[in-house]
């Protein structure tokens, strides 16, 4: 296991590219499952969430090819349609490969992923879903068996509006017989890249972007070519590092259409913004950091995939503010970490209440999950003295090197390798 050695207080500043998203890539990566021969999929990150996924794929029968984040993935001798225990459980997006599965071939076999690090994480609409699209589902040894002859169109009403669901859905239909819609459907851009290379393969979907997906499902889709939107999370780390060590960051390559919520709260907390051909850019110089409430909410609300970085970010404001998770009630694990470092947060039901203090000081941290131990980096670039993050195998699955990026921009971390920590 590595762990980060930083040693905080450095401003950070100059230009910095993010790369592909993990979550669209999670999706478009099972979506060749629906068509026979090579998909493409370009600006795919180098990350250990994708190699999970092609370990899953290369099970199924999926040979990969990935250099250069080109990755294709050529699907004409599908072996299995069983997606065990051991790929599920290191991830949670494995049961993307359901919908595909099951309509393409009539049977899938998925293990259920389980709880997970800050509590449960259902997966009810994904089966629901199906079971209305006249799948015949049952749930034995802790594994999804289910069997369709070719699944039919369905109106499916989603309570919640829930991105796997919406991409499990969504995929199946495109091979289902008769038309279904989906209300409520996930708008999350990685949906929208999701809908738009199925479209390229040959899918019929009226309704990209919105709420509500029509999808008139064919006999056969082809396999095609697809770019990766960028990392719409990396970005606002990105950022708030930026923002958190009083710097100035350039996102080379990021259109800030995909963050908006995440930039008006970075203005409102005293940072410049400019954000003008897909280049973003923060000015944190000089800035006294204001606190600033966040509600985190679907898109394009403020992401839960960004609420421990705020919360990190809050830790330092000129005042209280109060982090609320709407979407992961129990998603506050970093808190007890950030305490370690002299923040002074406490959180009631699923609002953390941040007071600011006017320094962070290094200390040993534990990250215990991917956007957990981003916060943990953030806090402690902007600390006094020398901050270790322990079990930063949580962040490799979802950023690419980070440090890496970080480096490049003043700061001085350093990874240690593979020693037990
Ligand atoms: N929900 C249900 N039933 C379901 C599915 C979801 O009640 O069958 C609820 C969840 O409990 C949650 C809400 O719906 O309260 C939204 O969950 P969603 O299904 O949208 O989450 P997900 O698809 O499992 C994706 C991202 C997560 C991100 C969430 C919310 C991927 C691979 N994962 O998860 O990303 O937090 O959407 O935006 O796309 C991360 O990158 O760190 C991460 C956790």
């Amino acid at each position: 296991m590595d762990k980060f050695i930083i040693k905080g207080g450095k401003k950070l500043s100059g230009n910095v590219e993010i790369s592909g998203a993990k979550n669209a890539s999670l999706a478009l990566m099972p979506a060749s499952l629906l068509a026979s021969g090579t998909s493409t999929l370009l600006n795919t990150p180098e990350l250990n969430d994708v190699y999970t996924m092609i370990k899953l794929l290369k099970h199924l029968g999926v040979e990969v090819s990935f250099e250069n984040h080109v990755l294709k993935l050529n699907t004409e001798n599908i072996i299995s349609q069983d997606a065990p225990y051991e790929h599920v459980k290191k991830m949670r997006a494995s049961v993307y490969v359901l919908g595909p599965l099951l309509s393409r071939y009539g049977t899938a076999k998925v293990s259920l992923p389980g709880g997970c690090a800050w509590g449960p994480r259902p997966i009810n609409l994904h089966i629901e879903g199906l079971k209305k699209m006249g799948a015949d589902i049952d749930l034995q040894e802790g594994y999804i068996i289910a069997k369709s002859k070719r699944l039919n169109g369905a109106i499916i009403n989603f309570d919640v509006s829930s991105v796997g669901a919406t991409g499990n859905i969504l995929m199946a239909a495109t091979l289902a017989k008769g038309t279904t819609i989906i209300n409520n459907a996930a708008m999350e851009p990685e949906i929208t890249n999701l809908a738009e290379f199925l479209v390229k393969m040959g899918a019929k979907i009226n309704g990209i972007n919105t709420s509500t997906l029509e999808i008139e499902g064919v006999a056969d889709l082809t396999s095609s070519e697809i770019e990766t939107i960028p990392d719409r999370i990396e970005a606002g780390t990105l950022l708030i590092a930026g923002a958190i060590t009083h710097g100035e960051i350039k996102l080379t390559n990021f259109p800030g259409k995909y963050l908006t919520s995440v930039l008006s709260k970075l203005e409102d907390s005293g940072c410049k913004i400019i954000n003008s051909n897909n280049i973003t850019h923060v000015d944190g110089v000089n800035n006294i950091t204001k606190p600033s409430d966040v509600t985190t909410a679907i898109y394009p609300g403020f992401p839960t995939d960004m609420q421990a970085q705020w919360t990190a970010y809050m830790a330092l404001a000129d005042g209280s503010s109060t982090v609320t998770d709407t979407i992961y009630l129990d998603r506050f694990k970093h808190v007890p970490e950030l305490v370690r470092l002299g923040a002074d947060i406490t959180v009631k039901e699923n609002s953390a209440v941040v007071r600011g203090v006017k320094k962070l000081r290094g200390a040993k941290v534990m990250s215990t999950d991917l956007r957990a131990s981003a916060s943990l980096v953030l806090a402690g670039l902007a600390a006094e003295g020398v901050t270790e993050v322990l079990r930063v195998y949580h962040l490799d699955r979802g950023y690419q090197r980070i440090e890496e990026k970080l480096m490049m921009l003043g700061a001085d971390i350093e990874r240690i390798e593979g020693t037990e920590f």
